[in-house]
């Protein structure tokens, strides 16, 4: 799948605005994405407000791509909804990066560009996020991603190699 092979992380944007049908599919196609018992605990906060874009880089040092970026949506784990929390598993986590990572593939076929930023594990990072977007506090905030129109181009890479391909056993 194109979208696919020619992704790649995109921290550069102009100031055309990303309309509110390309912010509806993104966010359509992160709640398309498999979640471990079909819990789907994500939950998403859209922000396109630049002062809460800004306050974001004051806190998380690899995030300053926010003071041009249009929108960013964080996604984040309910952990209140979650029925499998006295379970051995605990799926919040995959749920939200297979969601981000719909997210990031989405925005490619938009035409948009967008860079995964962290947030958990980092607990200095989820405990100013959670400060900054009030969020409840079984609320985890997994990732931010960074999107608008792309200001910058970047070359396609192929990443395959068979090195790391194990066929029946390691
Ligand atoms: C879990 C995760 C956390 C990341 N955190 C950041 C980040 O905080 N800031 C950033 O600029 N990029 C971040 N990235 C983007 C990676 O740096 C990028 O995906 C990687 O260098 C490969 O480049 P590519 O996305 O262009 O293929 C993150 C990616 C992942 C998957």
């Amino acid at each position: 799948m194109k979208e696919i092979f020619e992704r790649r992380s995109i921290r550069k944007y102009t100031d055309l605005k990303v309309s509110d049908s390309d912010i509806k599919n993104m966010l359509r196609a992160a709640m398309s994405a498999p979640s471990g018992y079909n819990q789907q605990l994500w939950e998403f906060i859209v922000i396109k407000d630049r002062n809460v874009l800004d306050s974001i880089t004051e806190i998380h040092p690899y995030s300053q791509m926010l003071k041009e970026a249009q929108l960013a949506i964080v996604v984040c784990g309910d952990l209140e909804r979650d029925k499998r929390a006295d379970d051995w598993a605990s799926y919040w986590d995959q749920d939200c990066a297979a969601a981000t990572e719909n997210i990031l593939i989405e925005a490619q076929y938009l035409g948009l560009g967008a860079v995964w930023i962290s947030g958990y594990p980092r607990e200095d990072i989820v405990k100013g996020l959670k400060k900054i977007l009030e969020l409840p506090n079984k609320v985890i905030p997994l990732s931010i991603i960074s999107i608008g129109h792309p200001a910058e181009k970047k070359e396609i890479l192929d990443r395959y190699d068979i090195q790391k391909i194990h066929l029946n056993k390691w």
